[in-house]
């Protein structure tokens, strides 16, 4: 179920209701005479069989309707000058229902309409706030995009199918249920300045689950979601991913504004995990997880002080990247991370002999370059693929810069710079 709730709703229904007037042609007449008992066999049907119908009017949509309670083909609006689109009769569009770059349509409305079995797409729309298909349950790519006023749409509290849903740049407020959808391919919602709450009961998304730029105080309830295959989420106040277990690519949580990020099912992810300037973030449980076959990057996240909520965590397949005010990190099962590492911590309190003088010899980091400064005091070393340390070094460029900046600390600063680029080569 896509529910929206605002207070235009219930108005908003009533205007569309008054406001159509549909006109019966002679043709519609003459057809309705003939045909009493109800609709045609619409298999039976020639115009209902047709690939594509191209509709620029309401008349011509009404000759389709008195038709064919199911249209096998797509229907596409072009240069459509009225108001609002009804589809009166028909019953289910096998094909594509695809509106697209009109700004006189407001509303868009079938009482009858039960499926729509391609791509239903409302792509630039700009006038439009009303889309009403209250026993809408069989759906399969929904993209709408550039609906800047949409504020209401009715359909079945019971979606039954539904493969993607992408929906970018409108007003809806809130988007809810599909209660009975476990799997979807691509959920991304993004760009809706008045959605504060997401919140459905999905469990697997086998493309990609993205969510950014929407209301500032957006909260994301996806409590059981066990499997994505990739998985962005920006821009959020609260996040409820708690039952995840895999991601087969990238996890990112990138400026939200939540305090805290629970993921303790979670086990294994397949690309890189980032968590990046979430400003307002200090609690995290990542304690199950156990691999990251990428790297893993925690960036700019003012209030994380220590990293220490990856308690199971073995392996690293990419390169470690930390910077912040970050005092302390513990990784008690951490064995092998096969990138390089870079800590830049604005905290002294940070100990770098941890990760550049590891305390059995051999080093858990493999990817050539250990870097890490805290509070302009950098160790650095390079290791071997076997772990072995060679090259130690330690110096302290804020007294670097004192006595003579311009070689010494240039050189450094530039040997640095290229370090970060290799390292986040290997990252993204
Ligand atoms: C409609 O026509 C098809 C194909 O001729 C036929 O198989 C079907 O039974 C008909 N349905 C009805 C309700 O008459
Ligand atoms: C509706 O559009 C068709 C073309 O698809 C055109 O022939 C017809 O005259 C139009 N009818 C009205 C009432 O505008
Ligand atoms: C995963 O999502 C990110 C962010 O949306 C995107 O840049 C990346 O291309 C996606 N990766 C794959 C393999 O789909
Ligand atoms: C993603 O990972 C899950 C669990 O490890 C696995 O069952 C699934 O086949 C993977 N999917 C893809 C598309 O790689
Ligand atoms: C790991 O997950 C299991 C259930 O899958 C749970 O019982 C356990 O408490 C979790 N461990 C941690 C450290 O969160
Ligand atoms: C820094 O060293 C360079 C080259 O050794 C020298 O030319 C320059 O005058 C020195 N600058 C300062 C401020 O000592």
């Amino acid at each position: 179920m896509l529910k929206i709730i605002t207070a235009l709703l219930l108005a908003a229904v009533a205007t569309i209701v008054h406001g159509i007037n549909i006109e019966e042609s002679g043709y519609d007449r003459e057809f309705q005479a003939n045909n009493q008992d109800g609709l045609k066999n619409a298999s039976n049907n020639v115009l209902c069989k047709k690939d594509q119908h191209i509709i620029e009017n309401q008349t011509d949509l009404n000759v389709l309707s008195n038709e064919c309670s199911t249209v096998d083909g797509s229907i596409t609006f072009q240069n459509y000058v009225e108001p609002h689109i009804n589809l009166g009769n028909i019953k289910s569009i096998n094909g594509d229902f695809l509106v697209e770059e009109n700004n006189l349509v407001v509303s868009v409305q079938g009482d009858s309409l039960q499926k729509i079995g391609g791509t239903f797409k409302l792509y630039d729309l700009t006038s439009l706030n009303a889309v009403s298909f209250p026993r809408l349950h069989d759906l399969n790519v929904v993209h709408w995009r550039v609906v800047p006023i949409l504020s209401s749409v009715v359909w079945d509290n019971n979606i039954d199918l539904i493969k993607s849903l992408i929906i970018s740049d409108s007003s809806l407020t809130s988007l809810k249920g599909f209660d009975k959808i476990e799997k979807l391919e691509t959920l991304n919602i993004n760009n809706n300045r008045y959605l504060e709450s997401i919140d459905t009961n999905i469990k697997y998304i086998s493309k990609q689950l993205s969510v950014s730029a929407n209301a500032d105080d957006l909260i994301l309830q996806m409590p059981q979601l066990i499997w994505a295959n990739n998985l962005t989420i920006r821009d959020t106040k609260e996040i409820n991913l708690e039952g995840l277990q895999y991601v087969n690519q990238s996890l990112e949580f990138i400026e939200n504004k939540v305090d805290t990020l629970q993921l303790s099912e979670l086990k294994s992810v397949g690309g890189t995990l980032g968590i990046i300037e979430n400003r307002h973030l200090s609690k995290l449980d990542f304690n199950n997880l156990s691999q990251i076959s990428g790297g893993l990057m925690i960036a700019n996240n003012n209030a994380i002080e220590k990293i220490d909520f990856f308690k199971s965590l073995k392996l690293i397949g990419g390169a470690i990247q930390f910077k912040g005010n970050i005092r302390d990190t513990d990784f008690p099962s951490l064995r092998l991370v096969k990138g390089s590492a870079v800590i830049e911590s604005s905290s002294d309190e940070l100990d770098c002999s941890k990760w550049v003088t590891p305390n059995a010899g051999s080093s858990i980091i493999r990817g050539g370059k250990i870097e890490c400064e805290a509070k302009g005091k950098k160790s650095s070393a390079s290791v071997r693929q076997d772990g072995t340390v060679l090259d130690r070094t330690t110096s302290d460029s804020s007294e670097e810069k004192e006595t003579n900046g311009s070689t010494t600390t240039g050189t450094n600063l530039l040997l640095l710079t290229l370090a970060i680029l290799g390292t986040f080569r290997l990252i993204v």
